[in-house]
């Protein structure tokens, strides 16, 4: 039975358990069967749209190919490209929509506008990132953490969310912990841990899988993946800056913080785009203005040396999201899968 028929995502708790792994063993399927060049089409006559009112590369690029690969049309929708909010209400713009597409991917700064979205949606609307939740990020990040964890289940590894932990992808982290079950400790400077209130909830629900710490070494120890994010988020105050790089400074993913999981089989996650070096306008300012000379949020060497699993989480974005529509486009899909584990 495929409950995710119609459903919106807005957030990963709008999903149960048994939905991700349909979601997870759908894409693994798919993935195969690319590769394969044996790709069924399941989403021919149907249109999407993609309202992005701010910048992507990966996340546009997988929803594009992911609806191409499957014999969807899209209309691509940037910012400034419509009336939405400004001269049209949410709910007048969604009236037209609904009578013209199947789906709408929905990127932008305040959460509450894809809620409205979804309020008057007759349509599954996904979120491609808003300030306060990156769900699609984390299915690829779900899947790829599946692919690389071997000798144990994924509701068994701990992963070390290090950096900014107030933002989408440790507040998304969050939630996916608790519905896998795996351990997830966020180091962070207090300044940037999430709402004393998510907290508290974690420690109240999962007592012996969750730590929010501002102490490295503590947080680190034994993880199988460390994961970060850039430390300045899109949406964040300019005026922000200098404080947020100052305080986040220290932990930097670097050789020496890799050290203390003493763990030599430790996997880097990076959802990207990423300041490893100077090669970019940000990188290269944020480098002189804070004395970051070997990157900003992980160093090159740790870049260069975990790339292939970082990039990999890239291209697991097409899988899942292409999963992700099929799933809440198509009422009953027949797919045949050899192997599917459950995480
Ligand atoms: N990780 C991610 O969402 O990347 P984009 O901003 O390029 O879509
Ligand atoms: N936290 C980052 C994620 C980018 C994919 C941001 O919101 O800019």
């Amino acid at each position: 039975m495929n409950n995710l028929y119609k459903k919106h995502c807005l957030k990963i708790k709008d999903l149960t358990k048994h939905e991700i792994n349909q979601i997870i063993n759908l894409a693994e399927v798919i993935k195969k069967a690319r590769n394969k060049k044996q790709e069924i089409k399941y989403l021919k006559n149907k249109k999407i749209a993609l309202i992005f009112e701010q910048e992507s590369t990966r996340t546009r690029c997988s929803f594009e190919v992911a609806a191409f690969e499957q014999g969807a049309q899209v209309t691509y929708l940037g910012a400034g490209n419509t009336h939405l909010g400004y001269k049209e209400s949410i709910s007048d713009t969604m009236q037209v929509l609904n009578r013209l597409y199947n789906g709408i991917g929905y990127r932008g700064i305040h959460h509450n506008n894809i809620k409205i979205l979804s309020h008057y949606s007759k349509i599954p609307i996904w979120n491609a990132l808003t300030k306060k939740y990156h769900p699609t990020q984390l299915l690829a990040d779900l899947l790829t953490i599946k692919e690389n964890t071997i000798n144990k289940s994924v509701s068994e590894i701990t992963l070390a969310y290090v950096g900014d932990a107030s933002n989408n992808i440790a507040n998304t982290l969050l939630e996916l912990a608790l519905i896998i079950g795996f351990k997830l400790h966020l180091v962070a400077p207090k300044e940037y841990w999430p709402k004393s209130d998510v907290i508290q909830k974690m420690y109240k629900t999962n007592k012996k899988k969750f730590l929010c710490t501002e102490n490295i070494k503590e947080g680190v120890k034994k993880a199988d993946f460390i994961y970060t994010d850039v430390w300045v988020s899109m949406g964040d105050k300019k005026n922000e800056w200098d404080k947020k790089i100052n305080l986040l400074k220290k932990y930097q993913i670097n050789q020496k913080l890799l050290s203390y999981t003493k763990n030599y089989n430790i996997q880097v996650l990076h959802c990207l785009p990423a300041l490893h070096d100077q090669n970019t306008i940000i990188g290269k300012k944020c480098s002189t203005l804070y004395n970051l000379p070997d990157g900003i949020e992980i160093t090159n060497e740790i870049f260069q040396s975990h790339k292939k699993i970082i990039f990999n989480q890239s291209e697991n974005k097409l899988h899942t999201i292409k999963a992700l529509m099929i799933l809440t486009l198509k009422k009953n899909i027949d797919y045949i899968s050899t192997k599917q584990t459950n995480i």
